[in-house]
C-alpha cells in the first residue's frame, strides 16, 4: 500500500521559540488592543495566522543566496538574476522590482488610471482596493455568483464574472476601463483558483474591447497547482508550464513576492508596454529607488530569484495545498461553516454562520478573531465589515497560513482551539467601534464589547 501521510517536505535547521500565555493574559492584551489584532505585539501571540504575507520560512538555498546579494545603486548583478527568474516564469518584458506588492499597484494605477475610470477585478484586495480609488477610479468586484455563498463547493470560485465584464464595459464604456484584473488565487474570494478557461476567456473580452488584462499574481503558483490537479487537461502540465501559460493570458502584473516569491519582503510590476515601463521607472525612481533596486536590497532580489522556483516545486505544492486542506476538513466535519472548498493559502470562517446572533454592524468576524485568540493565542484576521465595510458580503476570519512556517502539531491545535470556541459560541458577544482611521481601517482600529446583543431580523 503506498504511503498516504504526507509530510513536510523539509527538515528544520534554526528554530524559533514561540511563547506561551495565560488565558486571563491574552484577555487583559486584548482588551488593551481595543479588540484589534493588529494592535497585540507578536511575543503575546502563540500560532499567528495573520497573514501569509512576509511570514514565509525561508530555505538553505535562499540564505545562501542572499549571501551573494550585491547591494550596487546601478547594474547589481542580484538584479540580473532576479530579472531572469521572474522573466523565465512569468514571460513579461519588463521587470520592475518594489518594496512590496502595493507598491507595483501605486505605480501602475497611477500610470494607468485617471479620475472616473473604472478597474474590474474577480475580487479586488484591501491595497488594490484602497490604491485603485485613491487616484479617483471606482473599483469593481466581480466574482462569480457561486462565490458569494461560502458553503458551496466549486472548484474554481476565484473566477471572473465573465457576462458581468462585458456588460460593465458596454455600460460604462471601454474608454473608462483602462485595464480589467485578476486576482489569483482570489484573496478577499476565500483563497480561491481561478482556472485558466476563465483567464482565457476574460482576456478575450480583454481583446475585444482593447483592454490590457493584468494579473495581481501574488499566490500564481499556487492557483497554477489548483488548475493541475482540477481543470482537465492540466493533471501531465507542470507547475511552471501551467504557471507560465496562465501569464501568456496577460498584459502585465502586479507581485507580492511575500506571498509565493517566499520572500519576507519585496514585490515588483511587470508589463509587456514599453511607453508604460517608461513612465512607471519614472515613477518608481521617485518614490521606491533606482530601477535595479527599486526599494529591495540585492540581497532580497536573490531571495526572491530563488523563493519564485521553489514555490513552483511539485513536492512543496502538494504539502502546501494538502495542510491547508487538512485544517478546513478538520473544522468542518465537526460542523464548523467555513468557506468551501479550502483554498490555497487559508481556511476561512464564515462569522455569519457561526455567530448568527451577531449582526454584521456588530462584527462578527471581529469578535470570534478575538475569541480564537483568548481560547488559544491563535492570532488572524477578520475579512468583512470591518475591511471593506458597505462593500462587505460576507463576515469572514482567516487563518492564514505562513509558507512552511508550522508544523502539523501546530495546525492540529488550531483545530483544537477552534472547536473549543464552536462550542461556546452561543455566548460570543459583538462589538462597537470606538475609533476609525479615514481609509484601511481595519488596520488600527478600536472597539469595545456591544452593550446589548439583541439579534436583528435580516442582519
Ligand atoms: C491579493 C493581494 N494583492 C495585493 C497584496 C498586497 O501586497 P503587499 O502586502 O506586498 O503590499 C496582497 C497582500 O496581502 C494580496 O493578498
Amino acid at each position: 500500500m503506498p504511503i498516504k501521510t504526507i509530510i513536510e517536505p523539509f527538515r528544520i535547521k534554526t528554530v524559533e521559540p514561540i511563547r506561551f500565555t495565560t488565558r486571563a493574559e491574552r484577555q487583559r492584551l486584548l482588551e488593551e488592543a481595543g479588540y484589534n489584532l493588529f494592535l497585540v505585539p507578536a511575543e503575546r501571540i502563540l500560532i499567528d495566522l495573520l497573514t501569509d504575507s512576509g511570514t514565509s520560512a525561508m530555505s538553505t538555498e535562499q540564505w545562501a543566496a542572499m549571501m551573494r546579494g550585491d547591494e550596487s545603486y546601478a547594474g547589481s548583478p542580484s538584479f540580473t538574476r532576479f530579472r531572469e527568474a521572474v522573466q523565465s516564469i512569468f514571460g513579461f518584458r519588463h521587470v520592475i522590482p518594489t518594496h512590496q506588492g502595493r507598491a507595483a499597484e501605486r505605480i501602475l494605477f497611477t500610470v494607468m488610471c485617471k479620475k472616473g475610470d473604472v478597474v474590474p477585478n474577480n475580487t479586488h484586495f484591501d491595497t488594490t482596493r484602497a490604491n485603485c480609488e485613491f487616484v479617483g477610479a471606482e473599483a469593481v468586484d466581480l466574482p462569480i455568483p457561486e462565490a458569494l455563498e461560502p458553503a458551496r463547493h466549486h472548484p474554481f470560485k476565484g473566477n471572473m464574472d465573465t457576462g458581468g465584464l462585458a456588460e460593465l464595459i458596454e455600460r460604462v464604456g471601454a474608454q473608462r476601463v483602462p485595464l480589467v484584473m485578476l486576482t489569483v488565487t482570489n484573496n478577499s474570494g476565500g483563497g480561491q483558483p481561478v482556472s485558466m478557461a476563465n483567464l482565457r476567456q476574460v482576456n478575450q473580452i480583454c481583446r475585444r474591447y482593447g483592454i490590457p488584462l493584468y494579473l495581481d499574481a501574488c499566490r500564481f503558483a499556487e492557483n497554477a497547482y489548483f488548475i493541475k490537479l482540477r481543470e482537465p487537461g492540466y493533471a501531465d502540465k507542470t507547475p511552471r508550464e501551467i504557471a507560465r501559460e496562465m501569464f501568456s493570458h496577460a498584459d502585465g502584473c502586479t507581485m507580492s513576492a511575500k506571498k509565493d516569491g517566499l520572500a519576507n519582503i519585496g514585490g515588483f510590476l511587470c508589463t509587456n508596454d514599453d511607453a508604460l515601463a517608461q513612465q512607471e521607472r519614472d515613477l518608481l525612481i521617485l518614490t521606491e529607488g533606482f530601477p535595479t533596486y527599486g526599494g529591495l536590497a540585492g540581497r532580497d532580489l536573490e531571495a526572491i530569484a530563488v523563493g519564485l522556483n521553489e514555490a513552483l516545486d511539485e513536492d512543496y505544492l502538494k504539502y502546501r495545498i494538502v495542510s491547508t486542506a487538512y485544517l478546513g476538513r478538520h473544522i468542518a466535519e465537526a460542523g464548523v461553516p467555513i468557506v468551501q472548498p479550502p483554498g490555497g493559502h487559508a481556511i476561512y470562517l464564515d462569522a455569519r454562520a457561526f455567530l448568527p446572533h451577531i449582526r454584521s454592524a456588530q462584527f462578527p468576524g471581529v469578535a470570534l478573531a478575538g475569541e480564537l485568540y483568548i481560547e488559544g493565542g491563535i492570532r488572524s484576521v477578520e475579512i468583512g465589515t470591518l475591511m471593506f465595510g458597505e462593500h462587505a458580503t460576507m463576515d469572514l476570519v482567516r487563518l492564514a497560513i505562513p509558507r512552511r512556517v508550522y508544523t502539523q502539531s501546530h495546525i492540529d491545535y488550531v483545530i483544537e482551539v477552534t472547536l473549543e470556541v464552536w462550542q461556546r459560541r452561543e455566548q460570543i458577544r459583538g462589538l462597537e467601534l470606538t475609533y476609525q482611521a479615514p481609509f484601511l481601517r481595519h488596520f488600527t482600529a478600536r472597539f469595545r464589547p456591544a452593550a446589548a446583543a439583541a439579534p436583528v431580523p435580516g442582519r
